[in-house]
């Protein structure tokens, strides 16, 4: 496989956009996004750790219109810079200062490469506390702190990309960025399902996914869910009732993943772009060993199977012909695991 051209160090920001800013607002906050900033174009929303905004609403069509990564170095965002169709060094939006360079994917979709960003003072962060469980008892004599309310979002934590070509996304991605493989799992006729890519920060532990290359059964291009890092189970699951009460929509979850570990819990925003929730996810680092794994073996360790709205976010003609394609009779158990 070629050398990377960077190593990127971590998923920085999304900017998304909604036809109704203030909807959105409301819907994000609920969450557990918080306000960094408010301009006449964008809203500028960050985690309670102190790292910079991971998220920038603007008006327009329910989408994700950008992804970005922090660079290590200066040197590095002249090496993207230095690319055919790459813009020249800006200065970056925000109150985090810093500056950026975009590119396109061989989707089309932007890509921004930024770097210098200056981090911002911590949030107050989840409320944690010892447990009585595992046959230890660490909370002794004490209530749980738990509060009643939105989830605290420690930070922006992996996205998924949905196309035609999962696989080859994933090398332009690795050969720009260092995007490496995790896991990869295969639809009944080999073609690639999903590939989890994580950091390549050699033997430092990093999340086991940090985006998902996804075959989107309508072979549309989009960002299909970003997921946060919340504080821990308790804060997870406030989270959940405090949105259920609110009437907003749940895909999927709660459960934990097999391939990455962690408990998720999925909600479609009004706008359309599905948001995450995790906690406790699987970390690893260069002695990981990449498996290839059929869609039947990739059964949750347990939870709910993810709603027909997960899965399709429009139902179209290519839909049909790949829900046939993929049932051929050696394989309608596993794609009732895909749908299930
Ligand atoms: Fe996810």
């Amino acid at each position: 496989m070629t050398e990377p051209l960077i190593k990127v160090k971590q998923l920085a920001y999304v900017r998304v956009r909604a036809p109704d800013k203030a909807v959105a607002e409301k819907f994000l906050t609920e969450f557990g996004l918080a306000v960094a900033e408010r301009t006449d174009e964008a809203v500028y929303f960050r985690g309670t750790n102190p790292e910079p905004t991971c998220y920038v609403l603007s008006q327009g069509n329910g989408d994700v219109s950008a992804i970005a990564f922090e660079a290590d170095n200066a040197e590095d965002l002249e090496k993207i810079a230095a690319l055919d169709g790459a813009s020249a060094i800006e200065p970056l939006d925000g109150p985090c200062g810093g500056q950026v360079v975009r590119l396109k994917d061989p989707m089309g979709m932007q890509v921004e490469i930024c770097h210098g960003r200056s981090s911002l003072e911590a949030l107050e962060a989840a409320p944690a506390h010892a447990f009585n469980m595992n046959g230890k008892r660490e909370r002794v004599g004490l209530l749980p702190a738990i509060d009643r309310g939105p989830s605290h979002i420690r930070r922006i934590g992996h996205l998924v990309l949905e196309s035609a070509q999962p696989e080859t996304v994933y090398h332009w991605y690795h050969e720009h960025f260092g995007l490496t493989i995790s896991d990869a799992v295969r639809l009944p006729d080999g073609s690639p399902q999903m590939v989890f890519s994580r950091l390549d920060r050699g033997d430092e532990y990093v999340d086991h996914h940090v985006v998902g290359f996804q075959f989107a059964l309508d072979e549309a291009i989009r960002v299909q869910h970003i997921a946060f890092e919340v504080g821990n189970l308790d804060d997870l699951m406030s989270g959940h009732e405090y949105l259920k009460r609110r009437k907003r929509k749940n895909v999927w979850g709660i459960g934990r993943h097999l391939l990455g570990g962690q408990i998720f819990d999925y909600w479609k925003s009004p706008f359309g772009v599905i948001h995450e929730h995790w906690t406790d996810t699987d970390l690893v680092n260069e002695q990981h060993q990449a498996q290839d794994c059929g869609l039947g073996d990739m059964n949750d360790y347990w939870g709910p199977g993810p709603s027909p709205a997960f899965l399709i976010a429009k139902w179209n003609f290519k839909v049909i012909k790949n829900i046939f394609r993929l049932m051929t009779p050696t394989s309608n158990l596993t794609f009732c695991v895909y749908l299930n």
